[in-house]
């Protein structure tokens, strides 16, 4: 059965045709890196840059505007998440956002408190909490099972106690690639009475984001491997929000996102955030953006495109018995196009650098996922191969990397 929406969306040479990076030929497959931009994401930045670059809060009419547009970009990118319980804090990156609110935990929270931290997670929301046991909380790592390549719900279960008071976890490993059931970890570290902090980095260019099905109380992706800006986004459950006090100048009220922005977001930015509504709408074939009907429409489009590409990668890595896969060996909706392996006779570095060469971009390292590969026993000076798409990728693009790949291995 195809979907309305399935039906309405545009061809990928339409799609492909929107992004002007993707002319030149040039093989992107490290989109878990960073995203291209569609036209009107650059566009909207420059025309807000020459037309509207003066600084927010005053009287005059392109202050207004300014103003508007920071505010506007709060609002989407809270409604891109669906954040009917809370709101939206833009910043530099999702590392600056995770280590400021590991900072404001460390003020709320007391000494001897449990602080778990997941050991599938990017450093960007492992370091920030690890480092607070310095500070005498009781950090305990949520091991990862070396054979499944997961952290177990019976793991967390064996942590929780009374003294829980966050569970930080990725909903998707920026090497393994598994989609993580969001939704039962939250209620389950919930009923311990823990907050949960979701790194959404990983999972936030394939699916559509919904915090309030999964009741989270914060949830951060980067804006920049979302076809945006570079910035990042953080979802706060307005209790969550309210209950901590930010870095920011005392006389910011409780309940605005500006007392967690120090220096506030950038402002073009936010223009270049706001464009994205008009790609959203294109994904769909419709011509209005319509809020969260509009961000689902699309991203169901987007894990339309990119399901034949991920099984594509996956078919060829899964003929050469010389090859691992360091993840889910299949290529179902249960996983997003982020696929990481090792080979038995050449090293990471050897096979990227010769890759390189050949205008198409991979990479090779433990992603920031440093903790993970030294339990996975994967050295963390070579680490894996990563190879990731985004919905603009083809199955073509696969097929000639994997003809290269053949000839490299
Ligand atoms: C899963 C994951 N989390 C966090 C980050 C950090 O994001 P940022 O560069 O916005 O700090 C990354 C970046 O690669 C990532 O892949």
């Amino acid at each position: 059965v195809v979907s309305p929406v399935a039906s309405k969306a545009p061809s990928i040479e339409a799609i492909r045709a929107r992004f002007p990076s993707l002319q030149s030929g040039f093989i992107y497959l490290e989109n878990a890196g960073g995203s291209q931009v569609p036209r009107e994401v650059a566009d909207a930045m420059r025309e807000y840059m020459l037309n509207n670059y003066v600084q927010l809060g005053a009287g005059y009419e392109i202050s207004q505007r300014s103003t508007a547009v920071v505010a506007e970009a709060h609002l989407f990118i809270n409604e891109l998440m669906n954040g009917k319980q809370g709101q939206t804090i833009l910043g530099p990156s999702s590392t600056q956002l995770f280590y400021m609110l590991a900072e404001c935990y460390s003020r709320a929270l007391h000494p001897g408190d449990q602080i778990i931290i997941a050991e599938t997670g990017h450093e960007a929301n492992v370091g920030p909490w690890a480092k607070l046991s310095d500070r005498g909380f009781d950090v305990r790592v949520w091991r990862v099972d070396p054979q499944t390549r997961q952290c177990s719900i019976q793991g967390l279960q064996g942590l929780l106690c009374e003294r829980t008071k966050i569970v930080a976890f990725p909903h998707v490993s920026n090497l393994l690639g598994e989609i993580v059931d969001v939704k039962q970890v939250t209620e389950i570290a919930h009923r311990a009475g823990a907050r949960v902090v979701v790194d959404g980095v990983a999972y936030a260019p394939h699916r559509a984001i919904d915090v309030d099905d999964w009741d989270v109380d914060w949830y951060a992706y980067s804006t920049y491997k979302v076809f945006g800006p570079h910035m990042g986004a953080l979802y706060g459950k307005q209790e969550a929000f309210e209950e901590l006090t930010g870095p920011n100048h005392f006389f910011i009220p409780k309940d605005n996102p500006y007392k967690f922005q120090l220096g506030g977001a950038s402002h073009e930015g936010c223009a270049g955030l706001l464009a994205l509504k008009e790609y959203f709408a294109f994904l769909t074939g419709s011509e209005a953006y319509e809020g969260y009907n509009t961000v689902k429409g699309a991203f169901e489009v987007i894990e339309l495109c990119e399901l034949p590409v991920q099984k594509a990668l996956i078919d060829y890595l899964r003929s050469k018995p010389e090859i691992t896969i360091i993840g889910p060996e299949h290529g179902d909706s249960s996983r997003v196009c982020t696929v990481s392996f090792t080979h038995s006779k050449k090293t990471p570095i050897e096979i990227v650098a010769e890759v390189d060469r050949l205008k198409i971009g991979i990479r090779y390292g433990h992603m920031y996922a440093y903790r993970l590969c030294r339990t996975l026993g994967i050295d963390t000076q070579h680490g894996v191969v990563r190879v990731s798409a985004a919905h603009y990728n083809t199955v073509e693009e696969i097929k000639i990397l994997c003809d290269v790949l053949e000839s490299v291995l």
